[in-house]
């Protein structure tokens, strides 16, 4: 062709007479294309119908446009390029200036009727209408299609997955006697192609992308089948902030709650709280994930565990919050019995009493032989002080041990509701320490 392209060129400058102008079209009737037209068109391209016709196929994927959990959708746009020969197509270039090549509408030749097994939704993003024709019979076909297909999405490690779809393409009617489908380029060459191409920088990160080639056999009969397998990986920084953090964060102020004064009320309304943040989030997880999974996504077990976890919490907080409560209450009895007594003063006394009886005998001893002491060293006056300050330590430590009386008068509920309180938060700090490291480390491998 560039032969042909210079001598024209040197044939106009040198100002001879210019060679035979030829158009395509001269092509187009040399080959009969509209006066036989059926000719080309209803039958498979063969000069005998013994031999196959040898389709090749690449399948180029420009972006990954929709992956849809919910109702298992994989939405790639992708760039098919098919090449077959058409046996009745042939022409010497040398006869027509060169014109090796020739585009005409598809619609003027066969072609093959290609089926994508996985799709399940009529194309409606335009066509390309021209083929484009060689001389020795080679026909090139390349159009994009927005492929909605079918893909079995395995949510198990959701959200850092990795999925693989299959794209089947194959004769709707052919069997491998009549039409052979094979790739045109190999796997690595079609995978750095659409790496190059790819134009989407979504959630889906495109890894690479595999050709098989299996004959499928129904009723005797064997068609030829191509399969690409596209491999992609998650990006899942958005759901892991969106989502995982938060109930994470929710899990951490749980866990703090434990810090609040079991007293008062306020900590239950605060579990509560919680509690119902985490079930709003789970209805996003709702809005996500399909109904049907062969295996408990590992994100369901992520929130259910950490849901139980904080109902169980919330569960003990009331337990130990009605523990209290009957505490004070019975602590309210008593004083009722004794009127006017109350921790402070009756019972004070009462304890102050018991002290001294028993377990300050040997401290008021001691005081008294170093007052003995006291007074063998020092002048009277001197004494005198020491000894004011000494009772004044007594009185002290007396105040001191009746104040702790009066706290262990606390009822035996309130003693268990501290336990309670206390081992519960080791549990729940232990299994949330075993559990998260445990599901992340399934979650990544
Ligand atoms: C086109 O048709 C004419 C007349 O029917 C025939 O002579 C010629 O051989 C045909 N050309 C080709 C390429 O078959
Ligand atoms: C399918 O059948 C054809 C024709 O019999 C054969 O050439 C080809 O190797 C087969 N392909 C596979 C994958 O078995």
């Amino acid at each position: 062709m560039r032969v042909a392209f210079l001598l024209v060129v040197v044939s106009t400058v040198s100002g001879t007479p210019s060679e035979k102008v030829c158009t395509y079209w001269d092509v187009v009737d040399y080959l009969n294309l509209t006066t036989d037209a059926d000719f080309f068109k209803v039958t498979r391209p063969t000069l005998d119908y013994r031999n196959p016709t040898v389709l090749e196929l690449d399948l180029l994927l420009f972006a990954i446009l929709g992956v849809i959990e919910k109702t298992q959708t994989f939405i790639p746009f992708v760039w098919t390029s098919m090449i077959w020969v058409d046996e009745r197509i042939s022409w010497d270039p040398n006869q027509f200036c060169g014109i090796s090549n020739i585009t005409i509408p598809k619609e003027m030749i066969w072609k093959p009727d290609i089926l994508i097994y996985e799709m399940i939704k009529k194309d409606d993003s335009p066509s390309n209408p021209y083929v484009f024709v060689s001389h020795d019979g080679r026909v090139t076909f390349d159009d994009d299609i927005k492929l909605v297909s079918t893909c079995r999405l395995d949510v198990h490690k959701f959200p850092f997955d990795t999925q693989r779809c299959n794209i089947t393409i194959g004769s709707a009617i052919h069997s491998v006697e009549e039409i052979r489908i094979l790739p045109l380029s190999n796997a690595s060459r079609i995978t750095q192609f659409s790496q190059e191409l790819i134009r989407s920088q979504g959630e889906w990160e495109f890894l690479h992308l595999s050709i098989a080639n299996l004959n499928l056999t129904i009723y005797g009969r064997v068609w030829e089948q191509l399969v690409f397998t596209f491999v992609m990986k998650r990006r899942p920084h958005l759901h892991v902030i969106n989502f995982l953090l938060p109930i994470l964060f929710f899990l951490c102020l749980d866990l703090a709650s434990f810090f609040i004064s079991d007293d008062r009320g306020e900590k239950l309304g605060f579990k509560v709280t919680v509690l119902l943040a985490i079930s709003v989030l789970l209805l996003i997880l709702n809005d996500i994930l399909p109904a049907m999974s062969n295996q408990t996504p590992l994100i369901a077990t992520y929130c259910i565990l950490i849901f139980a976890l904080m109902l169980l919490s919330l569960l003990v907080t009331i337990l130990v919050t009605y523990l209290m409560d009957r505490d004070s209450e019975l602590k309210d009895d008593k004083q009722e019995v004794v009127p006017g007594g109350t921790c402070n003063t009756e019972e004070k006394i009462h304890t102050i009493r018991s002290c001294t009886s028993n377990g300050l005998e040997p401290v008021a001893k001691e005081v008294q032989h170093n007052t003995t002491l006291l007074n063998a060293t020092f002048k009277p006056d001197d004494s005198h002080i020491f000894l004011l300050i000494l009772e004044e330590l007594k009185e002290l430590r007396k105040t001191r041990n009746a104040d702790a009386g009066c706290k262990q008068e606390r009822g035996s509920s309130f003693i268990w509701a501290t336990r309670i309180n206390k081992a519960f938060f080791i549990f729940y700090l232990g299994s949330v320490l075993v559990f998260l490291p445990a599901i992340f480390i399934k979650w990544t491998h």
